[in-house]
């Protein structure tokens, strides 16, 4: 193994020679191939660093939250909601802990007498359930025995994500946000009492709060989700925003990088600039409509359709940036070209394996990745920019000598997903009562001091067709209708014909309402 990479290690120093000397005359940056490929290993747990420093590990550090009290003190920090009064934001700030890869989690109590738990933060699915049951991955459970106010409802759910699956029971109970609130709420709960891959080795939560809409809650779109509650009970405006701080930290044992999810509006300062808004194009998932990739500038030149295949969302359950494969394909070859990297191991991109420098880090040799959306005022468009300390994450403890490096794109199938990778450079506004979801840059996107994400606008969009979600109503309505109806006539005339024939036929329905394809693909980091 370690001849066969030193042999094509020598091969790429060949090439690379006779590359550079030919480039060089007009390759500004000098250009450095990774020093080793390590493959990943994987028994059991992902290789782990040994603790962060204080000062990597919290970016909300003390100082910094001081200054937000300053800034509270003067009352910037609360925002104003005209129509409910005053909701204080800031016990809000900071309330998430954890990490892109293994997900950020919110501390709630549940039931009476409270029992504390940890709940991952997830825009991609709408069920709030918690552990059951004990379980070898995670740290506690919620015991509806020792609950005075839990009620079951005698409803069976089952939820499949992208990754893992649970089966638990719907009931509900009051729990407590300490971070967020002092009141109680009452909300449907789903008791999990058995799971398939969905509390992960090293996850510290122990329950997930689906935020997405009722549209994809299970058993059916009838439970009333978690925040749709909250909003009711609590008086809050629809709304909510996320701040990741993750960005260019390594991923840390102790889950300790900080952000907060801020609940009914927006905390002025958890961003700076302004706030862009795309419109959420349908309410399931937050589905949303992207226009244009550019690579180092360069535009990807893709029929815009093939970005929204078969959605684009926004999911702060999914680790990665997963684009459709032909996009993928296309950003790699962009990415390998841009980066000068062309000898690039496959298995880099693939996931499969770790690209390793010895005391330097490798971004300056990764472009910058733009990503279009069109701006809720739909003649324009704006641009997020996510700086290669984004998407070549860096993982610690492969080897001391190392530092090493994945990949933080990947291919999917069924869906574009703006996921962890991306959210960390950005504040992100979930603004569900004007059917909008807003970016602006983090407060804490910020690797030594210098900014990995960027946000620009307007753009025209006079190049870009006037719709780039697949499938999206055609123009002629009329034509559509006329021929529903006539595709109806057919099938109840065929209908007829058939009871004529068989009177006795028994139709039966095979509908499973239980199975559910819910795309949020939990947090994982899992190599494949
Ligand atoms: C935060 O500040 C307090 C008081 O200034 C100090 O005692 C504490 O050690 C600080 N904590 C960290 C993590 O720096
Ligand atoms: C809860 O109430 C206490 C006392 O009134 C107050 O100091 C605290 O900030 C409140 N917490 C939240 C989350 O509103
Ligand atoms: C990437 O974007 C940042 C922020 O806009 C910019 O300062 C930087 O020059 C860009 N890097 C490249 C290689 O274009
Ligand atoms: C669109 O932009 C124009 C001009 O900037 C503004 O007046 C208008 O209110 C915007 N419309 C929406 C829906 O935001």
């Amino acid at each position: 193994m370690c001849t066969l990479v030193e042999t094509q290690l020598l091969l790429l120093l060949q090439l690379l020679f006779r590359w550079t000397t030919q480039a060089l005359a007009q390759a500004p940056t000098p250009f450095t191939l990774p020093l080793k490929i390590s493959p990943i290993k994987l028994n059991g747990a992902s290789p782990r660093p040994p603790p962060l420093t204080a000062s990597l590990a919290a970016p909300l550090g003390n100082e910094s939250r001081e200054r937000l009290r300053d800034v509270a003190a003067e009352g910037l920090a609360l925002a104003l909601d005209p129509t409910r009064g005053l909701v204080n934001f800031l016990p809000m700030i900071d309330n998430l802990q954890g990490d892109s890869g293994r997900g950020y989690y919110l501390e709630m109590l549940i039931g009476t007498p409270p029992q504390k738990l940890q709940i991952l933060v997830d825009t991609g699915s709408s069920n709030f359930a918690v552990a059951g049951v004990p379980h070898s991955h995670t740290s506690s459970y919620f015991d509806t025995e020792k609950s005075s106010t839990y009620r079951s409802k005698n409803l069976n759910v089952n939820v499949k994500y992208t990754q893992g699956s649970w089966t638990g029971s719907v009931g509900e109970d009051v729990v407590t946000i300490p971070k967020g609130f002092n009141s109680t709420f009452l909300v449907n709960i789903a008791i999990i009492f058995e799971s398939e891959d969905f509390f992960l080795p090293e996850t510290k939560w122990n329950g997930i709060l689906g935020l997405a809409y009722a549209m994809l809650a299970k058993p059916s779109s009838s439970l009333e989700t978690f925040f749709d509650s909250l909003v009711k009970q609590a008086k809050i405006s629809n709304i909510f925003s996320i701040q990741m701080c993750g960005a260019g930290l390594p991923t840390d044992r102790t889950g300790t990088n900080g952000g907060s999810l801020v609940m009914g509006g927006v905390e002025p300062s958890l961003y700076e600039g302004e706030i862009w808004y795309t419109t959420i194009k349908k309410e399931w998932y937050y589905q949303i409509e992207i226009l244009k990739l550019e690579i180092g500038g360069q535009n990807l030149n893709l029929d815009c359709s093939e970005y929204n295949i078969d959605k684009a969302i926004v999911d702060s359950g999914t680790t990665l940036l997963h684009l459709p494969p032909k996009v993928f394909d296309a950003v790699i070859e962009a990415i390998s070209h841009t980066s000068l990297i062309s000898e690039f191991s496959e298995g880099f991109w693939t996931g499969s394996q770790l690209a390793c420098w010895n005391y330097e880090t490798p971004w300056s040799y990764f472009p910058n990745i733009s990503i279009y959306l069109r701006d809720e005022n739909s003649s324009k468009s704006f641009c997020i920019t996510i700086l290669p300390q984004l998407y070549i994450l860096p993982i610690l403890g492969i080897d001391s000598n190392y530092e090493c490096y994945r990949f933080g794109i990947s291919s999917s199938t069924d869906a574009l997903v703006i996921g962890a990778t991306v959210m960390e450079g950005f504040y992100v506004v979930f603004d569900r009562a004007q059917k909008r979801i807003g970016f602006a840059l983090s407060s804490c996107a910020e690797v030594d001091g210098v900014p990995v994400s960027a946000i620009s606008g307007p753009f025209s969009t006079d190049d870009i067709a006037s719709s780039c979600i697949p499938g999206s109503p055609s123009k002629e309505p009329i034509l559509w209708i006329v021929s529903y109806a006539l595709m109806s006539l057919c099938g109840i005339v065929f209908l007829i014909l058939i009871s004529l024939m068989f009177p006795f036929c028994c139709v039966h329905c095979s509908h499973d309402p239980n199975l559910v394809n819910d795309e949020s693909c939990l947090v994982q980091h899992h190599w494949k």
